[in-house]
Order: structure tokens, then C-alpha cells, then sequence
């Protein structure tokens, strides 16, 4: 059995760290001139559509329907500051609790609006894959759109966007445990050899670690999302709705993310002496 490996969804372009809003506002205090980090793979909830549209009297499809205005504008904008893996949490499993009418307005959108935004997104060299099971009550269209659209983008190489439909993470590193266990069982695999890198390839997609997890609307939780690659993400819960997430808004999560000590279980190099 072949191990393939993270790098597989690292590219050879060099990062754009031309990043002129956020050099500005570092200009004008005591960070000049330091370099900004760019995280490689960001996580994104997309939260807070419903809240949206109440505090503005409108539908919450309405809401539905900007939040998908904002993930064309905002992907965009990530993918040209040089990240290279953007995941995006779109539709949960559990969000299949909410009423007929919403998850058919949910599916409505991606069935009649993705394929003009992933044409974009192929010309500007992304690939698109999912996460999640692809299986009922997804739509047989749905599945279709998904299959189609990761074939269609598998050569590109600019970044990778990973919409994440019909998505459970509990369920993700259950479904890799049976994968693995299989293949145990019919003797391709040994006990021995299963690590964390084998066990990452088994996922519904093998991605880097995720390294900064943004999650809208205010709510202080990750809801089911990405557990095994979330491990050691920094997090930031900024109150904006989703829909009102812009460039600006990524520019100051960038730099919040800088500001941010990484330290992996490690120590910081001045804290060394005992
Ligand atoms: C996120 O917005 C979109 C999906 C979960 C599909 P919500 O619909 O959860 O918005 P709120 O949390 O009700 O405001
Ligand atoms: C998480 O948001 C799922 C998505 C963004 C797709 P929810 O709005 O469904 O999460 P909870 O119910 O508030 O935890
Ligand atoms: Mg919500």
C-alpha cells in the first residue's frame, strides 16, 4: 500500500506575500516590517446567514443567499494572499434537522448557482474537492455536481478549495477507521504500520493540518467540524455574520493570527532557562 503525503497539496508557487492593506496598518505601529506569516490550509464556519436576515427582516434564505454572495467574494480574495487550502464548512450533517424547507432552499443554491462560481474558480486554477459523504439525502444531482466538479479540477494547481457537504468529523474518523480496519482485515495493511499520517490519508480528503480556523457569528464552537485536523489550529470567532465577512475582515483575521504563538507543545525560546 502506498503512503502519499501532505505535500501532495503543497504547490511549488512561491507564497504572495504582497498583502498591502495589512503592511499598511502594521506601518503605522511597532510590527514594521515584520514579514506575515500565511497560514497554508484555513478552515472556515460560515456562520451566523440566519441572524443575518432576522436583524434585517428578511428571509433567512435571503441570508442563505448573501452568505453564498460573501464565500465567491471572499475565496477569491484568501486564495489571491497565497493559502493554499481553504475549507470550507457549507453543510453539515446535523444540518439536516432544520426544516424541509430550508435544507431544500440549501440544495437549491448549490444545484443551480455552484457551477458558474466553481467555472470561475477553475479558470483562476483552483481545484475543488469535498468532504462528506456523498450519499442520500444528498440529492442525486448534488452528487453528480461534486463528482463532476472534482474531476473537471483535479490538474489544477493554484490552491485547493474543500467544500465540505453532508459533513460530520466524528463521522470522518469513523468511516477512516473502518477503511483502515478492511484493509487489516484482508491482510494489505499491518497494525504496525498505522500512524497519523496514515490515518490523515484515510480521511474523506488527505489535507495538511489545518493551521487557523475562523468561525463567524460569535459562536465559541467548532460543531462536528474537522476534529482530527483541527488539533493544533488556532481559532478566532470574530461576531460578524458570514455574509458580512469581507476582505477586511480577513486582513484583520490575518493579523490576528500573527499575533499568535505557535508553540506546538513546545516552549518559546527566551522561556528555555529553568
Ligand atoms: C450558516 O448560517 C449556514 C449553514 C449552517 C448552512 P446559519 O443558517 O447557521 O445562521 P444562524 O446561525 O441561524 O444565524
Ligand atoms: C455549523 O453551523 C455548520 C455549518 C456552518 C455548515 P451551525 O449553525 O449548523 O452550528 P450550530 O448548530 O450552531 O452548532
Ligand atoms: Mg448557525
Amino acid at each position: 500500500m502506498q503512503k502519499s503525503s501532505y505535500t501532495t497539496f503543497l504547490f511549488s508557487t512561491p507564497i504572495n506575500l504582497c498583502y498591502n492593506n495589512i503592511e499598511l496598518i502594521y506601518n503605522g505601529g511597532k510590527m514594521e516590517h515584520t514579514k506575515l506569516k500565511i497560514p497554508t490550509h484555513v478552515a472556515i464556519i460560515m456562520d451566523g446567514n440566519g441572524r443575518w436576515a432576522l436583524e434585517k427582516g428578511l428571509s433567512r434564505s435571503k441570508g442563505h443567499e448573501a452568505g453564498f454572495e460573501a464565500l465567491k467574494r471572499i475565496s477569491e480574495y484568501i486564495f489571491s494572499k497565497g493559502i493554499k487550502v481553504l475549507s470550507i464548512f457549507a453543510f453539515s450533517t446535523e444540518n439536516f434537522k432544520r426544516s424541509k424547507e430550508e435544507v431544500n432552499f440549501l440544495m437549491y443554491l448549490f444545484e443551480n448557482k455552484f457551477k458558474e462560481y466553481s467555472d470561475y474558480l477553475k479558470e483562476k486554477n483552483i481545484r475543488i474537492i469535498f468532504s462528506g459523504k456523498r450519499e442520500k439525502p444528498l440529492s442525486q444531482a448534488s452528487i453528480d455536481i461534486m463528482n463532476t466538479v472534482e474531476e473537471e479540477t483535479k490538474e489544477k494547481t493554484g490552491g485547493v478549495l474543500n467544500l465540505c457537504m453532508n459533513y460530520s468529523g466524528r463521522q470522518e474518523i469513523v468511516e477512516a477507521t473502518k477503511k483502515i480496519s478492511t484493509l487489516v482485515q484482508e491482510n494489505k495493511l499491518r497494525i504496525e504500520d498505522i500512524d497519523e499520517e496514515l490515518f490523515n490519508h484515510y480521511l474523506f480528503q488527505e489535507l495538511p493540518p489545518v493551521d487557523f480556523l475562523i468561525r463567524t457569528s460569535g459562536e465559541l464552537r467548532i460543531s462536528n467540524f474537522m476534529l482530527y485536523q483541527l488539533s493544533y489550529a488556532e481559532m478566532y470567532f470574530p461576531r460578524i455574520y458570514f455574509p458580512d465577512f469581507n476582505s477586511e475582515a480577513f486582513d484583520e483575521a490575518i493579523l490576528v493570527y500573527n499575533k499568535r504563538d505557535r508553540r506546538f507543545g513546545g516552549i518559546k525560546n527566551e522561556n528555555k532557562s529553568y
